[in-house]
Formats: C-alpha cells, sequence, structure tokens
C-alpha cells in the first residue's frame, strides 16, 4: 500500500511503504490535517466522498448564482481530493415540469432539444470554469427515469403514497405548492390583480387536482429527531436554526404528482399513466441515481453532501429526507446551504435586465479571477451585491499585488540569481530567539504553521471566505517579513549576509509554498503556475506534503537547492479600470456576450 511522500528527518530518505518507515515521529505526533491525510491514504477506499450542487433549471441560460453553487462544490470535491479521499462530484440539470414544457413551447423547440441546447450549455461554463464534476446527470435520461420508478414504488409498497385530492397555491416558476400564509397580493405589468409568492414574488395560480399525496406529516416528529441529534447536518448553523422553527409547524401531506392533461413533459408515475410525477420529488431522486440506486449506491449515498441555494432548503431539508426516510435509506451527511448573489441590490432576473453572464465575466477577469472572487466575497450566511468593480479591486489587491508580488520579490534574479531554493540557516532563526529574526517573524511562522489546519475548518462549514481571510493574512505577514528585512540591501559579497538572504528567500517560499498548496481548491491554474515555479512537482502538492518549514524543525526540506521552476510570466496580470460598472460594454465583451 502507498502512502504520500512525506518530509522525513534529516539523513533519512523518503520510504514507499509506511511499515518499512523510518519516519521518526509515530502517526499522533502529527499535526490534525497530516494524520487525516496519511490515513486518508492508508484507507483510501473506505475514505469515500460524494458531494452535489442542486441540478439547474433548463429553463434558461446560467447565471452567476449558478455557477456560485458549482464553485463551492467543486472547491469541496477538490479539497478533500488533495486529502487523499475517493471523491465523487455531481452536478447536472433538472429537465421535467411545467415551467420547462412552457419555456420549450415558446421557444418553438421540442422539450427534449431545448433541454440539450440548455443543458449543454451549463456544460460549457462549467468546463470553461475548470468545474471537475465526476458525473453530469440530466433528468430525461433513462438511469434517472429507472432510478425514480423504483424510488416510488418504494414508497407506495411501503404505503407512504396515497390517492387523494389537492387544492391550493402552486408557483409554476418555483414548481411549490405554498400555504395561504405564504401568498400575497400583487399588480402584474399590465396593471391587473395578481396573487404572488411573498418569498419569491412569482405568481401562484390555485390548483385543484386529483393526484398523489406522499404522508409527509408522518415525519414531523422523525425530522426533528433527526436533526437534534445532528446540529451539523445543516450548515451554517443560521439555516439549521431556520429548518428547527420550520419544523414546529405542522408538515402537511405533499402533493407528489400532477394530472398528466396539464403536465407531459415528466416520469408518468408507475401503473396510473394518467398522471406525472412531481418535478422535485423526480429532481432529488438524482442525487440517488448518480449514487448508483437502485443497484449499488451504498458507497456513495452513505457519505452524501449536497450544496444548495436558500431559496430551495424546504425541499432538501425537509421534503427530501422525508421521503429517504420513508425509503428507508441515510439520510445526507451535510446540507450545506448559501445565500444569493444580487446585482444592484435585487435579486437577479431576467425581466429586471440584471442577471450577470457567469461566462463572458470569467472571460473578462479569468477563470480563476471569478472562481477567487465569489468564494472570497460569497458568505454564505448572507446575501451579496456584485459588481465588476469589486471584482477588479480584490483581484488587483490580493492576487496581482498581494500573493503576485510575494513570488516575484522572491524569485526575482536580482535577489535569486541562481534561480534555486535556497538554504535555510538555523543560526538566524533559533527556536528560541537570539538570531536575526525577530518576534514578529517568529508569530508568522506560527501563523503559517497553524494555517492548514485553520483552511480545513473553515472548509469543512463552507466558511471559504474565512480560510480566504486567513490565507490573506498570512501573505500580509509574509510580505512585512521580507520588507522588514530588506534582502535586497545586504551585501552579497558577504557570505553571512548571503547565508541570511537565503534564508530569508527560504523561509518566504515556503510560506509560499503553503498558500500555493492550500488555494488549489479555489484557484487551481494560479495555484499550478505558482507551485511549478517554486519548483514543486505534482506528487507533492497534496494536504500529506504540507510540512510548513521542516528545517526548523530540524527536519530535511526536499526543496533546498533545487532549481526553481521555469519563469512562465507574472502570476496574475493586474486587471483595468476600476471603473468599469459605470462604463458602457467594451467590444471584446459585446463580442464575447454574441458567443
Ligand atoms: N432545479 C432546482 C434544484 C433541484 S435540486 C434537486 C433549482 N434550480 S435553479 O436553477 O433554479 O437553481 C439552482 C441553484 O442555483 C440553487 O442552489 C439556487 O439557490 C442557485 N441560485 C439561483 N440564483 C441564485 C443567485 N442569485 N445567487 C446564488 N445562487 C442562486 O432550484
Amino acid at each position: 500500500m502507498r502512502f504520500p511522500f512525506l518530509f522525513v528527518a534529516r539523513g533519512c530518505k523518503a520510504v514507499p511503504r509506511l511499515q518499512q518507515s523510518q519516519f521518526p515521529s509515530p502517526l499522533s505526533a502529527l499535526p490534525r490535517y497530516q494524520r487525516i491525510s496519511v490515513l486518508a491514504h492508508l484507507c483510501k477506499d473506505e475514505r469515500s466522498y460524494f458531494i452535489t450542487t442542486p441540478i439547474f433549471y433548463v429553463n434558461a441560460s446560467p447565471h452567476l448564482g449558478h455557477l456560485y453553487s458549482a464553485v463551492i462544490a467543486d472547491c469541496l470535491h477538490r479539497y478533500k481530493l488533495l486529502q487523499g479521499f475517493n471523491s465523487k462530484f455531481a452536478t447536472g440539470t433538472d429537465e421535467h415540469g411545467l415551467k420547462i414544457q412552457q419555456a420549450a413551447e415558446a421557444a418553438g423547440k421540442d422539450p427534449l432539444t431545448f433541454c440539450t441546447d440548455v443543458s449543454e450549455r451549463f456544460k460549457h461554463l462549467f468546463s470553461s470554469c475548470n468545474i471537475s464534476y465526476t458525473d453530469y446527470i440530466r433528468t430525461t435520461e433513462q438511469r434517472h427515469r429507472q432510478a425514480v420508478e423504483h424510488f416510488w414504488s418504494v414508497l407506495w409498497n411501503k404505503g407512504l403514497i396515497y390517492k387523494g385530492s389537492y387544492e391550493g397555491w402552486y408557483s409554476t416558476q418555483d414548481e411549490s405548492f405554498l400555504t395561504p400564509l405564504q401568498v400575497g397580493d400583487a399588480v402584474d405589468s399590465s396593471g391587473k390583480q395578481i396573487k404572488v409568492s411573498l418569498e419569491s414574488g412569482h405568481q401562484v395560480e390555485w390548483m385543484k387536482e386529483e393526484n398523489y399525496l406522499f404522508r409527509l406529516s408522518a415525519f414531523q416528529t422523525q425530522l426533528l429527531d433527526w436533526l437534534k441529534g445532528n446540529p451539523q447536518a445543516i450548515q451554517p448553523e443560521r439555516f439549521y436554526q431556520t429548518v428547527l422553527q420550520w419544523l414546529q409547524h405542522d408538515t402537511p401531506d405533499l402533493s407528489v404528482s400532477r394530472q398528466r392533461s396539464r403536465l407531459q413533459w415528466g416520469i408518468s408515475v408507475p401503473n396510473d399513466p394518467e398522471q406525472t410525477i412531481y418535478v422535485w420529488l423526480d429532481a432529488l431522486v438524482n442525487y440517488l441515481t448518480v449514487a448508483g440506486y437502485p443497484d449499488k449506491h451504498d458507497q456513495w449515498w452513505n457519505v452524501a453532501h449536497h450544496i444548495v441555494g436558500k431559496d430551495i432548503l424546504t425541499f432538501h431539508a425537509i421534503y427530501w429526507p422525508a421521503f429517504l426516510l420513508g425509503a428507508g435509506l441515510p439520510l445526507p451527511q451535510t446540507i450545506y446551504v448559501h445565500s444569493h448573489w444580487t446585482s444592484g441590490g435585487r435579486k437577479m432576473s431576467k425581466s429586471l435586465g440584471n442577471v450577470v453572464d457567469p461566462l463572458q465575466r470569467s472571460q473578462m477577469f479569468t477563470t480563476d479571477g471569478m472562481r477567487y472572487f465569489l468564494l472570497r466575497q460569497g458568505v454564505p450566511d448572507s446575501d451579496c451585491d456584485y459588481t465588476d468593480r469589486k471584482v477588479i479591486r480584490l483581484l488587483n489587491a490580493e492576487l496581482t499585488d498581494s500573493l503576485g508580488g510575494l513570488l516575484n520579490r522572491c524569485v526575482a534574479p536580482a535577489l535569486n540569481p541562481t534561480q534555486v531554493y535556497p538554504s535555510f540557516c538555523p543560526e538566524f532563526f533559533p527556536r528560541e530567539q537570539g538570531g536575526r529574526a525577530v518576534a514578529e517573524d517568529y508569530h508568522m511562522l506560527d501563523a503559517v504553521k497553524n494555517l492548514p489546519a485553520v483552511v480545513e475548518q473553515h472548509f469543512e462549514s463552507i466558511h471559504v471566505y474565512k480560510a480566504l481571510e486567513a490565507i490573506t493574512v498570512c501573505v500580509r505577514q509574509t510580505n512585512a517579513f521580507v520588507q522588514r528585512h530588506t534582502p535586497w540591501k545586504l551585501d552579497k559579497s558577504n557570505s553571512e549576509e548571503q547565508r541570511w538572504l537565503d534564508t530569508i528567500i527560504h523561509v518566504s517560499l515556503e510560506c509560499l509554498r503553503i498558500y500555493g498548496t492550500l488555494l488549489q481548491p479555489i484557484v487551481p491554474e494560479i495555484s499550478d503556475k505558482l507551485l511549478s515555479r517554486l519548483g514543486v512537482q505534482s506528487g507533492e502538492r497534496s494536504w500529506a506534503t504540507l510540512n510548513f518549514l521542516p528545517r526548523y524543525q530540524g527536519m530535511d526540506c526536499p526543496f533546498e537547492g533545487r532549481a526553481l521552476g521555469s519563469d512562465s510570466g507574472v502570476l496574475f496580470s493586474r486587471l483595468e479600470n476600476e471603473n468599469v460598472d459605470k462604463q458602457k460594454p467594451t467590444k471584446a465583451q459585446k463580442a464575447a456576450k454574441q458567443k
């Protein structure tokens, strides 16, 4: 069994097998993040992880909010891979339902052709933005139809679905049933009085139909017990509390089908061709389909984590767990909830004309630029307003100036004419103070040493922005370290001064190696560029290799004396024009939009 590359004590060679290892410290002596990684590699097959995005409606083209859901999931997937997990990452498109049926009609296309066209646009966006999914599901696929039919039959055979009649409000845009308290009055563009969903603002209609109902009311207590026993099941905490509140009220039985005469575009109820399965039941089962349901789903289904926007929390935190409990299946381990991106202070919508096109923006600001912005500025707990100006300011400050500037300084031929990872000299940085390093330098070492654990903790609660904040603070500290010791002023003809200069650069490159490794889930291209420039090989970029400054611990550093990688230009080019929001689109932007 292979174990990952590890740093070993001075004089020892890295060994390929743990059983034969002369590795000096027992596993328990390693920091938590390293222990996890080593264990993850040892038990690779058992350490599975399954992350999903919601599947996206194909009634319109992808917008920034969709990319946000996908980028969060991609970040967690990449992070788990770095930790040595066997990770599966599923995304896809939600293609059935009245809303899609109507959109296809309006476009004058048959529904499947219409769905294929829009689904391809999502795929294109995701591949352009390095969304590294391992499965892409479309609800119109045969494998999904089989899973839904099977799931329905299980619920039916258990007596959890019965024929009844439903009367109440329905929003086609949200594909959702509403209670009278969730509905309000409004006036449409022609001045007509209408009823709308108070939450989404979408028009609702009164619906009275014979259909099938699911015994949701029977699950209220079990849902409460599940949540009380699993306070981490819904994160962030704020949304966990919201769901607990919802469950204080009754959960009436849920209509889970529509009459075929009203809805043709969907999966028929098994043994009743007059009824079509409710699009949300159909859609939620996608998570099981990609896990391999009904034949072989245990490996993935036991370790499922969902990313969802706050608008679809009820479906995921109440309906979905109730369906799963009914079907006798395990519940998801975590439902990660994020808030929304607004534009001009308002929810993005086609009619308001404030939809931000993620493809165009990733062409303008680069893919990694957009990924960084969304994860650095997006706060899961509350809505955020998007402006191009914010993107430019943030990326220039943190990627171009701070991180890029630090790299530039440390690899500049003037300071590093031999282009190697220079040596660390312990006399300048003794374990106890008293060398040339000062108190702030030791604080920085502590901060960078603890950084992987801090980042891990924030990733685990999808507070990626906090992880990025912590990295940014450390980058700033490293810049201050270089600034404080002004290595460019040291006399290179004096050997002691040269060794001190080398030590400053060695410490800074070690910091950069840690930042580059930790940033891989967020900005994979920039991290690759950074690590390649430092000469860090692909097998040296996992969580297990995050051993910061081993020479300070008296251990070997495999990079010391190694040639740096070739210079492939600046890390992140400065973006021009911070007043971009006030300007008309440029020709390039217009052209990008037309593509
Ligand atoms: N098809 C359903 C999900 C079914 S999952 C079994 C759906 N689709 S959606 O296309 O409307 O939304 C997909 C995701 O995008 C949701 O998580 C939603 O919250 C997210 N976003 C849509 N608009 C958003 C913003 N303006 N900002 C951030 N995310 C938002 O719901």
